[in-house]
């Protein structure tokens, strides 16, 4: 009930009856209270959600960073002066979320240039750590735990099992880039649901027999292969990349986390035969298009499906990326390069432009508030852009026939309306033309399931 009343914008009925299921049932009651927060446009604080919030960012059902907009807001609204306050709320905060939001940062400088009482210092120099400094804090020092982790994911990462050197000079490039700046910075994983993927695929009308392997092709820090093995852990899940440091990440997370059902590879996607195996679903999200000839990528991962196999792949659009050129051009024009003083002067830039230029609307994105995010989103060493038209051909190319594009719902309401609820909903030619009016209809990357033909 309470959840429905949030999904009719009914917020004044919502929170009372999701903050007394909070009271009762923590773990149960805060995915669907963080949604809501996440929604509201907080301008005050209220002390009960105040202390709903920081349940919330304690509570292990919810990802920690999916409140942290909430969190900063409630925490400006709160204290609107800079001010140094020993408060549960900030202390979680900065320990909890990664800062993505613009006022914020430049209050965290200023924080840090306080005389502050060690648990804040502590929080704060740990909030400067998982930023990756990007708003300064250097001298706050790298938390004792931090260290520990560093020099882990170093042994990890020395210790990687290996497919071989990269390929071609673009993944030499791109593994350079990802092992200075592994990406996604991520503090948190939320408990998940159990899913059956077997499940899944079947009412896909891919079934697939026995338990199934997964690949997940260019993983990063293993946030999605880590958040596999949690919804169905009879999955036997193998996470490829080019990038050792970034495998060494989930490979820590996982090892802290318990899971033992992800082997962790280090290789490029071009080598995937050299896996053994083969495997029912393939997931490669935000990757081919970082590469020299993604057609070539796609082939490899063709190759490496079990017949009947799944692919799950996500690409960026063209028309909602078209923005970036714009970033682009403000970089090559300034000559930033992607070091870390590059990233910082180009951001610093951002930062200080009036709301209506286009540009500012970077500062809305959580990938600008780190500098491995912000690099990924501004500053890559390759990217391709595509429409839907030209990726149905490439997949039709590797021999993949669409299952599904898998549209966020206010897309699929937008579809229905434009072209009644009868039209086919796999017609990448519709989804184009609704694209052109709508730019940002899925948010930056097309995400698809196909399966493999024959
Ligand atoms: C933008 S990140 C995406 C990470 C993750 N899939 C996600 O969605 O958060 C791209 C990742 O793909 C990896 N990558 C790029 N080209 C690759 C290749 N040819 N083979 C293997 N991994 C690759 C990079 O090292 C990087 O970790």
């Amino acid at each position: 009930m309470a959840g429905e009343a949030a999904r009719q914008g009914r917020f004044g009925q919502a929170l009372p009856m999701l903050s007394r299921a909070l009271a009762l049932d923590p773990e149960g009651a805060a995915p669907a209270y963080a949604e809501l927060l996440g929604r509201l446009s907080l301008t005050g604080w209220p002390p009960q959600l105040e202390a709903d919030l920081v349940t919330c960012l304690h509570a292990g059902s919810v990802d920690p960073q999916s409140l942290a907009r909430a969190a900063a807001r409630m925490l400006l609204a709160k204290y609107p002066e800079p001010v140094v306050a020993e408060d549960p709320l900030w202390t979680t905060f900065l320990t909890r979320c990664i800062n993505v939001h613009p006022a914020m940062e430049a209050r965290l400088a200023w924080l840090a240039g306080q005389v502050l009482p060690a648990g804040l210092r502590d929080a704060l120099a740990a909030q400067a750590f998982a930023s990756e400094y990007v708003w300064g804090g250097e001298a706050l020092g790298i938390p004792a735990a931090a260290a520990a982790e560093i020099a882990e994911e170093r042994r990890l990462a020395a210790e990687m099992p290996s497919l071989g050197d990269a390929g071609d000079g673009v993944s030499r490039a791109v593994r350079a880039q990802y092992e200075a700046s592994p990406y996604p910075r991520w503090r948190a994983a939320a408990t998940r649901e159990r899913v059956s993927v077997a499940a899944h695929l079947a009412a896909l009308g891919a079934p697939q027999a026995g338990s199934v392997a997964v690949l997940v092709a260019g993983c990063g820090t293993g946030f999605e292969p880590i958040d596999l093995a949690r919804m169905d852990p009879s999955l036997a899940i193998t996470a490829l990349d080019l990038s050792a440091g970034s495998l060494a990440h989930g490979r820590r997370m996982a090892e802290v986390l318990g899971i033992d059902t992800i082997r962790f590879v280090q290789g490029d996607i071009l080598d995937a035969a050299r896996l053994d195996g083969r495997f029912g679903l393939v997931s490669c999200t935000g990757v081919l298009h970082h590469m020299e000839r993604p057609a070539l990528g796609l082939a490899a991962l063709a190759e490496v499906l079990a017949p009947g196999g799944v692919l799950r792949v996500a690409l960026y659009s063209e028309r909602a990326r078209a923005w970036i050129a714009e970033a682009h051009r403000a970089i090559a024009e300034h000559g930033w390069d992607a070091s870390p003083a590059g990233i910082r002067a180009f951001r610093a830039h951002v930062l200080a432009l009036p709301p209506e230029q286009p540009l500012a609307r970077l500062r809305e994105s959580d990938d600008f508030y780190t500098l491995s995010g912000c690099r990924d989103l501004c500053f890559h060493v390759r990217e391709h852009w595509y429409r839907l038209p030209a990726i149905g051909a490439m997949l039709a190319a590797a021999g993949f026939e669409l299952l599904m594009l898998d549209a966020p719902p206010e897309a699929r309401a937008r579809f229905a309306e434009r072209f009644g609820t009868a039209a086919d909903r796999d017609d990448l030619a519709l989804w184009d033309r609704l694209e052109v009016d709508f730019p940002h209809l899925f948010a930056g990357m097309f995400h698809l399931w196909c399966r493999k033909q024959g």
